[in-house]
């Protein structure tokens, strides 16, 4: 059966351009993206590889291991990573899983074959540090990814990790958030100190709260 957000992210060891990696031990207490794209050698996947190396420093300010993943080997990785460095102007510098048995495709549910017999789609999963998906989304193989959204998403996962609120659309760290209905005004006023809104009664806007 498909994933589905709460699920334990399977474990796997997979051979990758950084060695083996045993998805769980690699994780550690911080937190995961593993995202499929179909092919190396590929004109969308290049341009999204390098920017995913150049966005690395964000992804280690927010504690998240990045990983990729196609069904192409090792050895084609290793060759593709001078293209992306040559064309993207950045060089990779988080592992690539050489799934050639798609053991982890299969895992993951990435091929979709009515998309693709035998390629993977883009996938993204956040993995939480508790090891629990967080987040899927899936885009077709023409249609190259924002990840600057991905990360707007992980802040939004963090922040809700660890506090009681939801984040409005669009929204971005550092603007207000919105109090959870489940707290109740009498207890909103120990949890978030610094007062809020109340446009409805369920529609209560505070600033965010960690910052
Ligand atoms: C690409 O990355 O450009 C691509 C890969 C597979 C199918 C279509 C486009």
């Amino acid at each position: 059966m498909a994933l589905r957000l709460g699920d334990e992210a399977p474990n796997f060891t997979a051979q990758s351009t950084e060695g083996a990696i045993t998805l769980h031990d690699y994780l550690g207490d911080g937190w995961g993206v593993l995202f499929s794209h179909p092919k190396d050698f590929t004109p969308v996947c290049t341009t999204e590889l390098g920017r995913v190396a150049a966005l690395k420093p964000e992804f280690d300010k927010r504690n998240v291991k990045v990983i990729g993943l196609s069904v192409d080997p090792l050895e084609d990785h290793n060759k593709w990573a001078g293209d992306i460095e040559e064309t993207q102007g950045h060089k990779l510098n988080f592992p690539l899983l050489a799934d050639s048995d798609r053991k982890v495709a299969d895992l993951y549910d990435m091929i979709h074959p009515n998309a693709n017999d035998t390629l993977t789609v883009r996938s993204v999963f956040v993995i939480g540090a508790d090891k629990k998906v967080k987040l899927i989304i899936t885009y077709p193989a023409s249609t190259g990814r924002n990840f600057d959204e991905i990360l707007r998403v992980i802040d939004s996962l963090q922040l809700t990790a660890n506090y009681q609120v939801a984040t409005p659309v669009d929204w971005t760290d550092g603007e207000d958030v919105i109090i959870v209905p489940a707290v109740s005004d009498e207890d909103a006023k120990g949890k978030f100190p610094k007062g809020w809104k109340a446009i409805k009664p369920y529609l209560r806007v505070t600033p965010q709260p960690n910052k």
